[in-house]
């Protein structure tokens, strides 16, 4: 991914929220890896803590008590955060002042999600302009999340629909730049999307997540990304044509449908409980063996465990907390 994007010209963005571990952050850092966005806060201060500058929160921030986090943190590191209303823009505003920081902004377009996000064209324009005018706010560009087209799986389609909406976000682009508004970034993209967003023009960085630890469902997607995220699970039971796990629902996510099994084409896991899986084969392994799962969903996996195993080579090398799992704040 590092790669491509150097040659192609333009910033890669980790997605903090699919690690939620400031260590994996920092490994990435010592391999080049400057800059990282999250959707969270607390992701955004576990972020600070390990050392990483200049983050971006990718998502709108808007009871008082998280602004009053916001702008604590803007004391502590650069940050910039999402906006697409302008009661939020003044409010921003207002706790920048009174705290003496300035917090970077982005304007999220809505480039077909449906999510957060102002329409594209004329909207971003006006709220852009709205911004510039509040001194304590830097106006930094535009974000665009075509989180919608990330598991369509016909790779064609998935092509088309990204290059329209990515049509939408140049426009808005051009219009702002147009209007007199310098437009420094322009960000977007996942692990789905990530090559076409990355060749367009009018993007400054792309901002995935998933490419790094992956998973069974986006492996399917993007198999040029291998799975790096594994629940080593014990084999507790056996009977005719199938075995148990000791892992379930509460330590792989399900929330994108059904793991699958490392190395193991022929073994189907095709429930999880919350306590096990049932894996389906013609010859079940001994009691006391061991499999390695993939997760169906990287991200809400993390979010699960408190704990990581870096491992190399089968050695494991370090063990390392999930600062930001099991929380939403
Ligand atoms: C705003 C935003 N950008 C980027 C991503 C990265 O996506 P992926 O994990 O598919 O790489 C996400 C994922 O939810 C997102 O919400």
């Amino acid at each position: 991914m590092q790669d491509a994007c150097r040659r192609l010209g333009i910033g890669l963005r980790v997605h903090f929220k699919s690690l939620k571990c400031g260590s994996l952050a920092q490994y990435l850092q010592h391999r080049g890896v400057r800059d990282f966005l999250c959707a969270k806060l607390n992701e955004a201060e576990v972020l600070a803590d390990a050392g990483i500058n200049d983050i971006l929160i990718a998502n709108e921030i808007v009871t008082p008590l998280k602004i009053r986090r916001l702008v604590a943190l803007a004391r502590r590191t650069p940050v910039t955060v999402c906006v697409d209303d302008l009661g939020n823009v003044s409010a921003l505003s207002a706790a920048a002042d009174e705290a003496g920081v300035r917090l970077g902004v982005l304007i999220e377009v809505d480039i077909g999600m449906r999510r957060c996000g102002v329409a594209p064209g004329m909207p971003a324009v006006d709220l852009a302009r709205e911004i510039t005018r509040r001194p304590s706010l830097r106006f930094r560009g535009l974000q665009g999340y075509d989180g919608h087209l990330q598991l369509v799986n016909d790779p064609d389609e998935r092509e088309s629909r990204c290059r329209q909406s990515l049509q939408a976000l140049d426009e808005t682009r051009r219009r702002l730049e147009e209007a007199g508004i310098a437009v420094e970034m322009v960000t977007g993209g996942g692990t789905g999307t990530w090559e076409w967003v990355a060749s367009h023009e009018a993007i400054t960085e792309i901002q995935p997540g998933s490419f790094l630890l992956m998973d069974a469902v986006y492996h399917r997607v993007r198999p040029e990304f291998a799975c790096s995220l594994s629940i080593l699970a014990t084999v507790i039971s056996r009977g005719s044509g199938q075995y148990i796990l000791d892992a379930g629902s509460k330590a792989i996510s399900q929330d994108f449908g059904l793991p699958t099994i490392k190395s193991r084409p022929l073994e189907k896991l095709t429930k999880l409980a919350e306590e096990h899986a049932f894996v389906e084969c013609a010859e079940p392994p001994a009691i006391g063996e061991q499999r390695e799962v993939f997760p169906a969903h990287c991200c809400a996996t993390m979010n699960l465990h408190r704990v990581v195993a870096a491992v190399r080579k089968r050695q494991v090398e370090s063990f390392w907390p999930i600062e930001a799992s099991g929380r939403y704040d």
